[in-house]
């Protein structure tokens, strides 16, 4: 893939001063800002020209390193949303998107000075010196809440009335991070007719059911990724751009749907698809 919004940057000091969750990895910093310039191309494609400030929701938010990256380093950010169905690392998120307040980059300096001074360690010194370099070139209005991605109540309440334009999700996979939620049980069918339904259904109706769901009974039903996409876009507005990201040689697609691109990157790759093109609206 050819980079075409993210110049090349060693930035190793951003990765010091962001707080990680353990086993949950993150997306390459580089990687982060290119795949929002290209959602927002599509977005500009869509509108008139150049779109405003954008409001960008993570639904996989972790330690809202990918959020916070974004605020960091991109300008025309007008609000930053997280939720994660495990709540145990959105105080992390918190933190990490605390860095984007005017004082966020000083007060987090001050917290790695400490650090140096009592485990005695340089990186942490490092780091601070690194965090009081930070201006961020955006200053979102941003929020974290826990909510289940394939729950579309949790996450309409969650998100509270913010309307995203673009979605960036680094999805759950393999040994270290794993589906949580519908795509991790057996799934239980919407009703007909239910277009909001907690659950996304696969093809022809059939309930959407996870890889390695360790059920019993028949075939595995389509990949998580795929419930994951239609539910996601399900509190979207049909116009708003998804990209997903995982691991392997594509993300799956429902059938008949279209990507607005496809990407691979190194291990990684990724898609970006219009929401009203996984709704069908
Ligand atoms: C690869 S990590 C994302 C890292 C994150 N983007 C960051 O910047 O820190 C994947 C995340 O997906 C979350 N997850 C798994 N199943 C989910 C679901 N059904 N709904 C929402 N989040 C889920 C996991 O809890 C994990 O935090």
């Amino acid at each position: 893939m050819q980079y075409r919004h993210a110049p090349a940057a060693d930035r190793s000091a951003l990765d010091a001063v962001l707080a990680s969750a353990p086993g949950r990895p993150t997306l390459p910093v580089r990687l982060t800002v290119e795949l929002l310039g290209r959602a927002r191309e599509h977005l500009a494609s869509r509108g008139a020209g150049n779109p405003g400030p954008v409001t960008v929701w993570d639904p996989c938010c972790g330690a809202g390193v990918s959020l916070t990256v974004l605020g960091l380093l991109c300008p025309g950010i007008a609000t930053l949303a997280g939720t994660d169905a495990d709540p145990a690392p959105l105080d992390l998120a918190r933190r990490n998107l605390a860095l984007l307040a005017p004082g966020g980059p000083a007060a987090r300096a001050s917290e790695l000075d400490d650090l140096a001074t009592r485990h005695g360690k340089e990186s942490y010194a490092d780091a601070a010196a690194a965090a009081r370099e930070l201006v961020p070139r955006s200053r979102p209005q941003w929020m974290v809440a826990p909510a289940d991605a394939h729950d579309r109540a949790a996450t309409r309440a969650a998100l509270a009335g913010i309307a995203p334009d673009v979605v960036l999700a680094d999805l759950p996979h393999g040994r270290q991070t794993s589906w949580a939620g519908a795509t991790a049980a057996p799934a239980t069918p919407a009703a007909p007719g239910d277009a909001g339904g907690d659950v996304g259904s696969g093809p022809h109706g059939s309930p959407a059911r996870g890889r390695g769901s360790g059920t019993d009974g028949p075939a595995p039903g389509p990949p998580p990724e795929i419930a994951f996409l239609r539910a996601v876009a399900g509190v979207l507005a049909p116009q708003a751009v998804v990209v997903a990201v995982g691991r392997g040689r594509s993300v799956p697609l429902p059938p008949g749907v279209r990507a607005l691109e496809k990407l691979r990157v190194g291990h990684r790759a990724a898609v970006l698809v219009r929401a009203g093109a996984l709704t069908g609206r």
